[in-house]
């Protein structure tokens, strides 16, 4: 597949890009443009191995790290009853969410189906226990609360490793999710876990293996859409 480029006001469309299942793959463009949610069409009862998690972890933690200091840990779950319980505390995270989302709408649009309530997101939930790897990406530390230089130093030091994990899961054939909710339940999955109250939790990637997802570019705005030149607003 060749480097993705759109002219002005086009939108790289999902139907472009034509068919990628999900395979194995060393080509750059290709694999950072059809890393996508994988949520359906997982295979529970292949076993990854760890040996190849490592590897992704191995090229995750080439990312940029501030002030050099690695702090980025990565938490591998692979035992049944950790999964269960992170699952559990997934699932309640989720619930609590769709019901402060549905709170927030004005009456006319509480019927409305929300992100929360799709039946992917929903099957994601339902079946995370069964994910033969959930890896937890964490960095020691927490960011300063007041004071955004920092938090963007904190976070820019884990999240780009995490994204990295996410390609390289996915060069080696692997499909992933980026989630974040488990989050909200920060403290009992700390307690879950054994995870020191000093650490901070980023995201839960799922990991298991494809059985034949459709993996393709997605429908975003084009380069010239978001991109400015010597002055904000200013095109090329
Ligand atoms: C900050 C952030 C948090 C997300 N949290 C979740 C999550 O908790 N659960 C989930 O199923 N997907 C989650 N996603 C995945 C998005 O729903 C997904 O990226 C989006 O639908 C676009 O699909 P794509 O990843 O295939 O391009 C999250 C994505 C981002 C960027």
């Amino acid at each position: 597949m060749p480097p993705m480029s759109s002219g002005p006001g086009s939108r790289m469309s999902g139907g472009s890009g034509g068919a990628d299942y999900g395979t194995e793959s060393n080509d750059f463009f290709e694999v950072v443009s059809t890393t996508r949610s994988v949520r359906r069409r997982l295979d529970f009862d292949r076993a990854v191995a760890p040996e190849l998690i490592e590897r992704c972890i191995d090229a995750a933690v080439q990312a940029p790290t501030g002030m050099n200091r690695e702090a980025w840990r990565f938490l591998v779950l692979t035992e049944s009853e950790p999964k269960a319980r992170v699952a559990e505390l997934y699932r309640s995270g989720f619930d609590g969410l769709a019901t402060r989302f549905r709170n927030q709408l004005p009456s006319e649009r509480r019927d409305q189906e929300l992100p929360n309530e799709r039946p992917t997101y929903v099957g994601l939930a339902e079946n995370l226990h069964r994910m033969p790897a959930l890896i937890l990406v964490c960095s020691e530390g927490r960011p300063d609360p007041d004071n955004a230089a920092m938090q963007v130093a904190f976070y820019g030091s884990v999240l780009p490793a995490a994204w990295s994990l996410m390609l390289a899961l996915r060069a080696s054939g692997l499909g992933t999710t980026w989630t974040t909710l488990l989050v909200t339940e920060e403290d009992r999955v700390a307690d879950a876990l054994g995870i020191p109250a000093d650490v901070t939790q980023t995201i839960l990637l799922p990991v298991a293996y494809t059985k034949g997802a459709v993996l393709k570019p997605a429908t975003r705005m084009g380069a010239s859409e978001v991109t400015y030149w010597n002055r904000w607003s200013r095109s090329r």
